[in-house]
């Protein structure tokens, strides 16, 4: 009998689930005597033995579904080799359900954070096959993690919705969009939904730049402005600081996100009334796009070939269209940026939009 633990970890996004289904489908279509265990919460469920069996039925319906079937949770990587509180090891915990479970193979959902710790199970010595997941595109060795295209929707739509409510009331308004470290989400958001000023983290902003692109708007007598600000952006002066200065400084933040200190500048700057809006998690939440619904549906077979195949240590992804599959040892703990020299941003500035730079 084959059987396969499977676990989705750290924070959720749309297509978790078609991705699981994907997985699911496949094994159940090539294998007779399989066996799926759907380990919960992610690695704390496998660090505290918590799982339960899963059928061909459990697996029936979600590819819309949004979320987690199986629920997730943070664990960071940098507190895996501390015992928790009452001393436990967690590598060794994780390893010995491993063997109680008498899995196979491991299939682990997750996206930076996810993969450091995926490598070292790898190294560690069990089978694992891994999937990228995470509305911020940033992992190493795929083109697209599967949430991104969903998120962009979303964070469009808000644009979108935003841009009749600042014409009407000639106002400049801000939309903080999310992403962590790095500025795909806000890229592709803003270009997706018109915006006018896109600042991202890889292209650190000047304030007179931002209000001299918001001047020369109002002089072309446009009454509205609207800036996709991704929730990481940072001011050129910021990006000088060391990362401790930088830390220290985040530590008592005048305000309570870079969004609101952006407008609270250009208010002051240039007269001009601003508005903040923060769509959050929303951003993370509701039923995966047709694009995440056919790469989850693509890389769940990849992954199923990869453990018929025996071909552990892997994280399937995709490049130029095409599914492959990456070593752990490249994926873990480096983060995929967005080029500030790369083409598109070289044609969204060609469309007039400014990144504050
Ligand atoms: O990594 C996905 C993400 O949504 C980021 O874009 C965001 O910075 C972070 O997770 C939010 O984390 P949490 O769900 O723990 O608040």
């Amino acid at each position: 009998m084959l059987r396969i633990g499977m676990l989705t970890s750290g924070g959720d996004c749309q297509s978790l689930n078609a991705s699981m289904r994907g997985v699911a489908k496949s094994i159940y279509d090539a294998v007779d005597d399989v066996e799926i265990i759907g380990i919960e919460e992610g690695y704390k469920g496998l660090i505290y033995g918590n799982a339960r069996k899963m059928s061909p039925k459990d697996f029936s319906g979600i590819l819309i579904e949004g979320g987690t079937i199986l629920g997730t949770s943070r664990q960071p990587f940098k507190l895996m080799r501390v015992p928790d509180e009452n001393g436990l090891d967690k590598v060794k915990a994780m390893k010995q359900n491993y063997k109680k479970w008498n899995l196979d193979c491991l299939v682990i959902l997750g996206g930076n954070g996810t993969h450091k710790t995926a490598n070292l199970l790898s190294e560690e010595g069990l089978n694992i096959v891994t999937l990228p997941k995470t509305i911020d595109n940033d992992l190493w060795g795929t083109d697209m993690t599967f949430g991104f295209q969903s998120a962009v929707d979303i964070a469009t739509n808000v644009i979108d919705n935003i841009h009749t409510t600042a014409s009407s009331h000639g106002r400049v308004f801000i939309v903080e969009v999310m992403g962590h470290k790095v500025g795909w989400l806000t890229l592709h958001a803003g270009i997706a939904s018109g915006a006018d000023i896109i600042l991202i983290p890889e292209i650190p902003y000047d304030i007179n730049s931002i209000c001299a692109a918001l001047d020369k708007r109002a002089k072309q007598g446009k009454r509205f402005s609207i800036l996709a600000v991704a929730e990481g952006a940072i001011s050129k002066e910021d990006a000088a600081l060391s990362k401790k200065d930088f830390k220290e400084k985040k530590k008592n933040p005048a305000y309570p996100s870079i969004s609101y200190e952006i407008g609270a500048q250009i208010e002051e700057r240039t007269g001009q009334e601003v508005r903040v809006t923060i769509p959050g998690h929303m951003q993370r939440g509701g039923s995966p796009c047709a694009y995440d619904r056919v790469l989850s549906s693509r890389l769940g077979a990849a992954a199923a070939q990869l453990i018929l195949k025996k071909e552990f240590g892997n994280m399937v992804g995709i490049r130029n269209n095409e599914i492959i599959s990456v070593p752990l040892s490249e994926v873990a703990g480096k983060l995929k940026t967005v080029d500030p020299e790369s083409s598109i941003i070289k044609e969204a500035k060609a469309l007039g939009i400014s990144f504050g730079d």
